[in-house]
């Protein structure tokens, strides 16, 4: 199967009251662990690189290797570029094949943030490429992407709406109380608020941040209408420990198949659970 457009995947889930996640791929064990998983599981499936990983791997190697994953597959995918920072980045991804981008544009003003998604909307939609913007800022580090606690900003649902009618965007990533990485305390989220912006903008909402949420909160959030999970700091983690995990246990080890192999096993099973709560499975 090729890749489809993310718009595709998320009008499916925001119609029947299912989110999809948006699982970050960082090397080859993570988008094996994600995909096989998903396979297993028969549910659609968002890769998504940030520019960070793209670096990292060489927009060549993300563009294969997604291509020899979805070669074989009969599961929907879709490859999104995860908080596009420019124009020119999200022009990149589409010229290589990306069939999603993520404009992040929450920094600016809200008049800028529109002018700039705007922009994007037209180019993407002009050749099939579905587009998430966000509006409010979401805290934590990710990557080249950080907002201090001060910063974060949560959405305002009124200028959610005024900013999907003037935009056109396929998915809007909202402001809720999440934040990107490991959380300090116990994340609290604005329920209420979410309800709120997706009565309003009835549309594919996506939620960034979900590491670290607990199963009932992210089951809360896709009652409450989040239609695109994104996780990508739980899945480092679960490599890392089982790696971790590993060497303590032989400090002689050598071949990295030997634990990267297991990595990605512990990958998928986190993607198997992930995909279990938000209610995806069989969905393909
Ligand atoms: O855009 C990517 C996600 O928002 C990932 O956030 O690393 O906290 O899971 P996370
Ligand atoms: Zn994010």
């Amino acid at each position: 199967m090729n890749l489809v457009p993310m718009a595709e995947i998320l009008n499916d889930a925001h119609k029947k009251g299912y989110a999809v996640g948006g699982f970050n791929i960082n090397n080859l064990e993570f988008l094996q662990g994600i995909v096989w998983a998903a396979e297993e599981l028969n549910s659609p499936l968002i890769l998504q690189a940030s520019e960070g990983a793209i670096r990292y791997m060489g927009m060549d190697y993300v563009a294969g290797m997604v291509d020899a994953a979805v070669k074989n597959t009969s599961i929907p995918v879709a490859l999104h570029l995860d908080h596009g920072s420019s124009f020119e980045k999200v022009m990149q991804c589409i010229r290589n094949g990306f069939s999603s981008v993520m404009i992040d544009a929450s920094k600016l003003t809200f008049a800028e943030n529109i002018e700039l998604t705007k922009k994007v909307v037209e180019a993407a939609h002009s050749v099939g490429v579905s587009i998430e913007a966000e509006l409010g800022t979401i805290g934590g580090t990710e990557d080249d992407h950080k907002v201090e606690g001060k910063d974060a900003m949560y959405t305002d649902p009124e200028q959610a709406k005024e900013f999907v009618d003037a935009t056109g965007v396929d998915a809007l990533a909202v402001a809720i109380g999440t934040a990107h990485g490991v959380y300090k305390g116990e994340p609290e989220l604005d329920f209420e608020r979410l309800d709120t912006i997706k009565k309003l903008i009835d549309m594919p909402v996506v939620l960034h941040g979900a590491s670290g949420i607990s199963a009932a909160d992210l089951k809360k959030g896709v009652e409450l209408g989040v239609n695109k999970v994104n996780v990508n700091t739980d899945f480092q983690q679960v490599f890392t420990a089982k790696i971790k995990e590993l060497f303590a246990d032989d400090s002689d080890l050598y071949d990295p198949r030997k634990y990267c192999g297991p990595g990605r096993d512990a990958i998928k099973e986190k993607v198997k659970e992930k995909i279990m709560i938000l209610g995806s499975s069989d969905r393909a």
